[in-house]
């Protein structure tokens, strides 16, 4: 019998995939269900690329990435959380590649990792595509925002587990830890000997404070157990370039430089010149952007709440809001049905594990013409 390797066989496949393939063939659904903004890149990003092609950097490079854009993100990450050095940033071939690095690195079969969930789905395959066995922390939902009960995760985390993976601001519920929890976290995997490996890639859509979600980095030291991976997707709208990486204590570094070289090799040259575009020129696209998205929350999660039954939390984070209704109890039969009869494309919570059904995902980086769109189709598929 030819078979894959059984955590392989075993790997869930994706929901929003199988939701997304109902409505193949139909030209009227509005699609709220993909985590993608919906602009392109900006111009001057994509001319990086464009003059890098042209000048013929079209060879494989260093498995940590060109240098000077390994020196701006050192910089920029300066600049946001503590100081870094060059040395401890490596270029990956996006966020889920930068994810199945530092687990690969870390993981091994059999090892005990610890998510807090609902999450990504992807950075719940990650750890069982190793073999690992993946313990959960659920948030708890509650009206007013989803909440981490930080002593049943202090709990959980035990000593013996390998690693912590911390998604915030969170894909799909928009939840960003506080600074207090991060620094028990810290301070309890310190005394345990516990890696966190913090996926970083919604720092910059916070909608609080300064408009960076606090981080690890900022009170995390060199030489601490810690990995962020952050991707150039969201931040900058760079999905479809894969373009990501990773900060990793320098003892790493050498270890990691060989895990690349087995994977991809290297990052494109052109992609890590367009890296250096955004990074260095990128801000006023945030900042835009943030405050695009800010107005697109507030429109959309007013207008879900207005809704009778259901129940919106305001993200704090993040592009998506995540709600429910009696109607969403199962969250696929729901948003199938929403798009047979609505041509309505939400995600359904459970795509995001067993804690997320009952929920439904909207992704709101959208304009508020399509959001209201949306809604006039959700109101009729509820009434
Ligand atoms: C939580 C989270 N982490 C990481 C990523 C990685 O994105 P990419 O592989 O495009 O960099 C995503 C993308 O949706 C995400 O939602």
């Amino acid at each position: 019998m030819l078979a894959a390797r059984p955590a392989v066989q075993a790997l869930v496949a994706s929901k929003i995939r199988e939701l997304y393939n109902a409505g193949i063939g139909r030209d009227d659904i509005l699609p709220f269900w993909v985590g993608e903004p919906d602009e392109p890149t900006p111009e001057f990003i994509r001319k990086a690329a464009i003059d890098s092609i042209t000048a013929g950097e079209t060879f494989y490079t260093h498995n940590l990435g060109i240098a000077p854009l390994r020196q701006a993100l050192a910089a920029y990450g300066s600049r946001l959380h503590r100081p870094v050095d060059q040395e401890r940033i490596a270029l990956t071939n996006a966020g889920v590649n930068a994810l199945m690095l530092a687990s690969q690195l870390l993981v091994d079969p059999g090892d005990r990792v610890v998510e807090v969930v609902p999450l990504w789905p992807n950075l719940q395959e990650i750890p069982a595509i190793l073999s690992a066995r993946v313990s959960t922390v659920p948030l708890a939902f509650s009206p007013r925002g989803w909440q981490l009960d930080l002593d049943r995760l202090l709990d959980v985390l035990t000593p013996g587990t390998r690693a912590l993976y911390i998604n915030s601001p969170n894909n799909p519920t928009g939840w960003t830890i506080t600074r207090e929890a991060q620094r028990a976290l810290l301070e309890h995997c310190r005394r345990h000997g516990i890696w966190i490996i913090a996926d970083d890639a919604y720092e910059r859509l916070y909608f609080e404070g300064s408009g960076v979600a606090p981080s690890f980095l900022d009170i995390a030291e060199a030489d601490d157990r810690l990995i962020s991976a952050n991707t150039f997707s969201k931040t900058w709208f760079m999905t479809g370039w894969r373009l990501g990486w990773l900060v990793v204590p320098a003892a790493l570094m050498a270890d990691l430089g060989k895990l690349i070289e087995y994977n991809t090799s290297c990052a494109p040259v052109f992609v890590q010149r367009a890296g250096i575009a955004a990074v260095t020129e990128g801000e006023p696209v945030i900042r835009r952007s943030l405050e695009r998205f800010r107005s697109a929350r507030d429109f959309l999660v007013r207008e879900l709440n207005a809704i009778s039954g259901v129940e919106a939390p305001l993200p704090s984070g993040t592009m998506y809001a995540f709600f429910r209704a009696p109607a969403t109890s199962d969250s696929m039969a729901f948003c199938k049905r929403l798009v047979r009869e609505a041509g309505l494309g939400l995600a359904p919570g459970s795509a995001f594990g067993p804690a997320g059904e009952g929920f439904v995902r909207w992704c709101f980086a959208s304009s508020e013409e399509r959001l209201a769109a949306g809604i006039e189709r959700l109101k009729r598929a509820l009434a």
